[in-house]
């Protein structure tokens, strides 16, 4: 399959997870892919990766949360390219903090990352998107679906790209142009790896939001992410598909 020929995916959360998995397929099917990332370290790799494969990638460091790197991240994979065709938007951060005693600034970077980011990105590529007719393929969660214990900030956040993903859907469906969300659960990745939990958390609440069929690889994700971003799913826009081996059914 080759869905991404002559196509340029953006990708931002490129250098690691999900991010780098939806990057390497999308390469793999042909796409000339511009990742984004805030870690030098894991843009290197990803690349690397593609280009190895014989595939086309370019490394760009940039805090999604920061405006003014995101409008340089996009005119600088426009000037390079010359058009864009998807948004991948998979950066995003989780931390878990009693809602009683949650740090407002903790839970203000978690808003910056995963709502304020995934808003700037898409706002910056919606007029290139325009001219193309393309797509947008944003992070959301099983936690903007369901309770997710001691994640006040993390499920607001996703809550929120959900939401702002269905309306961007409804805003440029005359446009041309289509989006959706993805809502992973139990993916494993640099997310998933090393949580610090706070000192008393109930960990068969935590139990209760764990897939059935056991944690998977973020490759699971790349063949869904990809297949919403091309024009298999042409007649799909607004729509939230759920990859949780079964969580919350
Ligand atoms: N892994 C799961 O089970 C799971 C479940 C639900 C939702 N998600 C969502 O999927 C997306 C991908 O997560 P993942 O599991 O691959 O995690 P990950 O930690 O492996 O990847 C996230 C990437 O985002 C990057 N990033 C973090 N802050 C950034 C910033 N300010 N600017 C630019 N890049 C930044 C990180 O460097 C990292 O490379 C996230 O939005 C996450 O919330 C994951």
């Amino acid at each position: 399959m080759q869905r991404f020929s002559n196509r340029v995916v953006m990708v931002t959360g490129a250098g690691s997870g999900i991010g780098r998995a939806a990057a390497v397929r999308i390469a793999a099917e042909g796409g000339s892919v511009y990742c984004v990332d805030i870690s030098q370290a894991g843009l290197d790799e990803t690349v690397a990766t593609i280009t190895a494969a014989g595939g086309e990638a370019t490394a760009q460091c940039c805090d999604v949360s920061d405006e003014t790197q995101v409008k340089d991240t996009v005119a600088a994979c426009v000037a390079r390219y010359g058009s864009l065709y998807a948004l991948v938007n998979m950066a995003g951060i989780l931390r878990f903090d009693d809602t009683d005693a949650i740090a407002l600034d903790a839970f203000q970077r978690v808003i910056a990352v995963n709502l304020t980011g995934t808003l700037l990105l898409c706002r910056e590529v919606l007029p290139h998107l325009v001219e193309t007719r393309g797509s947008i393929v944003n992070a959301a969660s099983t936690a903007a679906l369901a309770g997710l214990p001691c994640g006040a900030a993390y499920s607001a956040s996703k809550g929120g790209v959900l939401a702002m993903t269905r309306s961007i859907a409804v805003e440029f469906a005359k446009r041309g142009v289509r989006a959706n969300c993805v809502c992973p659960g139990d993916i494993n990745s640099g997310m998933t790896t090393g949580i610090e939990w706070p000192p008393n958390m109930d960990f068969e609440l935590i139990a209760r939001i764990s897939s059935l069929t056991g944690p998977k690889d973020a490759e699971v994700m790349a063949g869904v992410i990809a297949m919403l971003a091309s024009e298999d799913a042409v007649h799909i826009t607004g729509e939230d598909i759920r990859v949780d081996g079964g969580t919350l059914s």
